[in-house]
Parts: structure tokens; sequence; C-alpha cells
């Protein structure tokens, strides 16, 4: 089958579902300041969700932030639910992209994933569960290649700016990059910050299934990917970076998984040399690790049973020391945090065999930006759709089931994201 393409003649280029949720009121100010980014300088969006009172609130809020009062009248409104497939199944005939914005993914993405692959729609989401995404590259990646339709996932904060900053490394190193270490830090003005509770309920459930993840990637029977280089030493469970001068973590996100993924179709599709990844992110001084080691036992013991994680979904402000919360980051603290990806790559230059000795170069980039969860995240996937509407030239030839730096290796994603405040820069 052809190519869902942009000129098709369906409505909306993107159809934002989800839109009423803490992040989807975000995506949709991104989509609404972005318009003229779309093909032949326009685009054409609806807001979809179960309640048509609350969208109608969202775009009503939109017009007054962003002083664009036609929000209000402009922007249709189409009523769909994850429980009703008919409804799905219409919203996705609309549409030429799906932003998904309906989590926990585990637990309401796969019909909206079949619905676009039933019906011709593109999809994005900003999943940062490895067991979601890999369930749906097992499930519906034939079906989506046959279509030509592109399913991408986690194209938020998770795993964007980890993904594309290890290829953006590879590209930018002078002979064959072989490894790579990333060091997360986060900053929060003098305000605070969180994340919101949408995150917190999807960490509860992806922690507590965590083990289901092995028996499900052997389905896969992939061969193991070649190590290049040296075997890249995982670091402790705690300990002192010199990097970023603080102590720091392995990074329990899905960025690893993501990265790992990426690297996989790059060599098995285009022959690339796979580059191996650590992800680390950095928790700061001797405080925050007593509060760090204190509640990820409570939490790693609560989210084994249901009494425990209903408690922990119940409470997450006093089981995450207020890292999460009900009511979300306010926008002034939104607009006081940013995020630091400090990379550390190592390789061979151009004259030396990768296969013989040790390696004799090293780059550092670093991807930083805004806010992770809601300036950064609708950014990110924003910019992903983008890509899809304005560049469908350099995705893959087939459809499929993709990780971000799959779809968007040989495409200008990155000097998108520059211009928009995720910036990409070797140092
Ligand atoms: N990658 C990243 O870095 C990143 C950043 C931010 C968020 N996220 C992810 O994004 C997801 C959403 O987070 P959030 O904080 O925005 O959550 P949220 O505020 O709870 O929003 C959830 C949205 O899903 C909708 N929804 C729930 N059940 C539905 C159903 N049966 N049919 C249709 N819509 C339904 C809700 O609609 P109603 O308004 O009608 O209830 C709401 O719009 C989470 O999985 C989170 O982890 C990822």
């Amino acid at each position: 089958m052809a190519r869902i393409e942009t000129s098709s003649n369906r409505p909306y280029h993107l159809v934002i579902f989800g839109a009423s949720g803490f992040t989807g009121q975000f995506v949709v100010e991104e989509v609404a300041r972005t318009v003229s980014e779309g093909p032949k300088g326009n685009m054409k969006w609806a807001v979809a969700g179960r309640s048509r009172q609350k969208l109608e609130k969202v775009l009503e809020q939109a017009a007054g932030v962003l002083g664009k009062p036609e929000l209000r009248t402009q922007v249709d409104v189409i009523i769909a639910d994850v429980g009703e497939p008919d409804s799905l199944a219409a919203m996705c005939k609309q549409a030429v992209i799906v932003l998904n914005c309906v989590g926990p993914y585990r637990f309401y993405g796969e019909p909206v994933v079949k619905a676009c692959v039933e019906n011709g729609a593109h999809h994005i989401d900003i999943s940062g569960e490895p067991q979601f995404l890999e369930s749906m590259q097992l499930n519906y990646n034939s079906q989506a290649a046959e279509k030509g339709i592109f399913i991408i996932g986690s194209c938020g904060f998770d795993s964007i700016p980890a993904d594309m900053g290890v290829l953006y490394t590879r590209d930018q190193f002078k002979g064959t990059l072989t490894s790579v270490e990333s060091f997360l830090t986060v900053n929060s003005g003098s305000e605070g910050g969180c994340i919101h509770d949408g995150t917190w309920q999807s960490a509860i459930y992806g922690l507590s299934d965590r083990q289901k993840l092995p028996s499900l990637r052997r389905k896969f029977n992939h061969k193991p990917l070649p190590v290049v280089g040296p075997k890249l030493k995982r670091r402790g469970a705690l300990f002192y970076s010199n990097e970023i001068q603080q102590y720091a973590v392995p990074f329990i996100g899905s960025d690893p998984a993501v990265v790992k993924r990426t690297q996989r179709f790059l060599t098995e599709e285009h022959q690339a040399t796979p580059v191996q990844y650590g992800a680390y992110a950095g928790v700061g001084g001797l405080g925050n690790i007593f509060k760090l080691i204190f509640a990820g036992m409570m939490f790693w013991f609560l989210v084994k049973f249901s009494f425990g994680r209903s408690l922990l979904t119940k409470y997450p402000e006093f089981f995450s020391f207020g890292f999460f919360s009900k009511a979300g980051p306010t926008r002034k603290q939104m607009e006081a945090s940013s995020f630091r990806f400090s990379i550390y790559g190592e390789g061979y230059t151009e004259d030396q065999d990768p296969s013989q000795g040790k390696p004799n170069a090293k780059i550092r980039t670093v991807v930083q930006g805004p806010e992770v969860g809601y300036v950064a995240t609708p950014i990110a996937m924003v910019q992903a759709a983008l890509t899809i509407l304005n560049e469908p030239a350099a995705l893959p030839k087939k459809g499929g089931v993709y990780t971000p730096g799959g779809a968007f290796a040989k495409t200008t994603l990155i000097d998108r994201l520059n211009k928009h405040g995720i910036q990409f820069s070797v140092i």
C-alpha cells in the first residue's frame, strides 16, 4: 500500500489525542506555535479526547496564553475514547499523524497504535515504557511496514535527546565511534520543580512489570550485537562522577533500551558500527543520596504489591519527596528548569583499524534544553511530527515501528530541535 503522504486529502495533518491531559495541553500550545512550519507554511490540526468540555477548555487556555483567540473557534474537536474502537478508527481516518498523549501507554496505548495501523495514520507517542514500546514493535512492525505507516515511539524527553544525541556524537566524530556514556543533570531554578502524576503512574506500573521484559525480548530472536572496541564497563549503582562533579546513578528510564534498538536497526539495516551506550543521571550531593536511597527502597518494596501500588498512586508527593505531584509543575517552575546531557564518546580515528588495539580518540558533546517534561517533550514530539510531514523522502524506505534514531537518522530533526531550544553541540 502507498505511504500516507503529507499531501493526502485527510482533513488534518495532526490530531493531538489526549489533548486534555497535563502534557497534552502543552503539546497543543506547541502545535499552535509552529503551524507555519507545516507543509507549504501551514498545518491543519485538531484536538481529540473523551471530554469535549475539557478539550474546549484547553483550547480556551491556549488561546489566552498565546494571544491567539482564533484557537477557540478554528481548531476542531474530535471525541474519541480508548475503550471505543470505532471512535479511534474515525479519529485515525482523519489524520495524517496522530500525536498520542494518552498514558500510561501500557494501559491505553495499544488500541491507538492498532487503530492507526488499520486506518492509515502515522503515530507518534511520548512513552518512556520499554515494555510498551517493544511489544508494539513485536506486534505491529510487519503490518505497519506493509501499509507504509510509521509508528514512532519515545519521541519526548524520553528518548529523543539521548537517542539523537548518540547519533549526533557519532556523526561529529572523525573516525569510528564505538562507545558513549551520557550523564544527565537537571536544574530546577529557585522555584523548584516536579513531574506530573501521569509519568509517576507509568513508572509504578512499568517497574512492577519489569520482569516480563526479558521474555518479551527473547521473542525477537535477536543475535547479540557485535561489540566493536573494548566492552564498555558499567559503572556502579552509585558513584561519584568526575564528568559532572556530583554523585550519579544508572539512568532507569527508557534511554538505554531505545538507543540499543536504534543501534541494532542501523547495524542490521545500514551496516553501521554499533555504538555501545551507558546512561547515568546526576543526583547531586550526599543529602540527596540519602533521600534517593530511602525513596528508592520504599518504591521497590511497595511496587511489588497491589496495596503498595495503590499507596504509591495515591500519594506521589510523599513517596517521591515532592519529585512527582498530582498538580504537576507550575509554569513559573517550568520556565526556570533546564536539562543537560553531557556525552562522552570514544573510538578510533580514520587511520586506525577499530578491530585492533585501544581506542585512540575521544569526543565530548552536549544536548541541552528547557524543562524536560512539558517544554522539551512537546518541542521534541512536535518537531518529530513536522519532520515526517516535511521530509518524507528522508525517512526509512519502509514503514514500521521505529525508534526516533531509526526513523530520523537521515532527516534534519537535530537542526529543527536546535532552532527550538534543544541544542546539540560539540565541546
Ligand atoms: N517522554 C517524556 O519525557 C514524557 C513527558 C511527559 C509525559 N509523558 C507521558 O505522557 C503520558 C501522559 O502523561 P500526563 O502527565 O499528561 O497524564 P494525564 O494528565 O493523566 O493525561 C492523560 C490523558 O489521557 C486521557 N485518557 C485517559 N483515559 C482515556 C481514555 N480511555 N480515552 C481517551 N483518553 C483517555 C486523559 O483524558 P481526560 O482528560 O478525559 O481524563 C488525559 O487527556 C504518560 O504516559 C507520561 O509518562 C512522557
